[in-house]
């Protein structure tokens, strides 16, 4: 295997909860910004933003809304954004209707474009010997959080990220064996959940920073637990949440 300083950064990954009291430098922030910027992105039509959220009221609301200490807490907390809104902005202020903006194809192109600069961001992060955790949360009160950051039509928060300069050395978190999530050609099916027996066990020596410093659960275990078990949450808000932002409105 090669190994590099990105490619060793990478492999070190661990998503990091608890930092220092320091803020991002000037430098670093800039640096952020740039890889975010120069980000592949799909047809050029540079469909995502990034909101650094430094507000201490916005900040104390938003970890508030994602239940998360760690949120807006110490560090740099920042809101990624898949965006159309500037697009449409351009075709409007243009005299263009509104085009295919509307349409779940945009949309997905959207969401790649945002996604690829949130790992750019995260890997830059890493290479500066800083740590990061990605925030699912944001999206756990989705109507509330929308409100919250006052974002315009079609756009959509897709994911938040809390940076800053570890407080802590967490365990590498093992990953499923290559032999389950890669295939040369054919995809394959013959997929048997006896055969994680390894992995399962590999799992639980795993302990978890987060829920003071247990062993975690097995893989298999996780899966069939709460994480994928039908209940109740605001996060079915979701599909609602689409609508209001007038995104994937072409689906019947
Ligand atoms: C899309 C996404 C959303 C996530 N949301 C959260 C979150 O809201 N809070 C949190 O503490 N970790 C969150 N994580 C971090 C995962 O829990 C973590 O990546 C996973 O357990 C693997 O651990 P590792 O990153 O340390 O290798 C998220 C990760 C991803 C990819």
């Amino acid at each position: 295997m090669i190994h590099n300083s990105t490619i060793d950064a990478q492999l070190n990954h661990r998503s990091i909860r608890k930092y220092k009291d320091k803020t991002l430098s000037k430098e670093q922030l800039e640096t952020l910004y740039e890889v975010f910027r120069q980000t592949p992105t799909s047809m050029f039509m540079q469909n995502a933003t990034l909101m650094h959220i430094t507000d201490e009221a916005k900040r104390a609301k938003i970890r508030e809304l994602c239940n998360q200490k760690y949120v807006g807490a110490e560090g740099d907390l920042f809101i990624f954004v898949v965006d159309l809104y500037r697009n449409q902005q351009i075709r409007h202020q243009l005299g263009k209707d509104d085009g295919r903006v509307h349409t779940t194809d945009i949309f997905f192109q959207a969401v790649e474009d945002t996604l690829l600069a949130y790992q750019n961001v995260a890997n830059a992060v890493e290479s500066m010997d800083l740590g990061y955790v990605p925030l699912g949360t944001i999206n756990d009160h989705p109507l509330e959080m929308l409100a919250e950051l006052d974002l315009p039509k079609l756009t959509f928060p897709i994911l938040g990220m809390q940076v800053g300069v570890p407080d802590q050395a967490p365990q590498l978190k093992p990953r499923l064996p290559l032999k389950f999530t890669t295939f040369e050609n054919e995809y394959s099916k013959d997929f048997n959940v006896k055969d994680l027996a390894d992995y399962d066990q590999v799992v639980t020596t795993y302990y978890d920073l987060r829920d003071s410093n247990k062993r975690i659960d097995s893989f298999t275990n996780q899966i069939t637990g709460a994480k994928l078990a039908k209940h109740e949450t605001d996060r079915d808000e979701l599909p609602e949440l689409l609508h209001k932002q007038e995104l994937c409105l072409d689906w019947k």
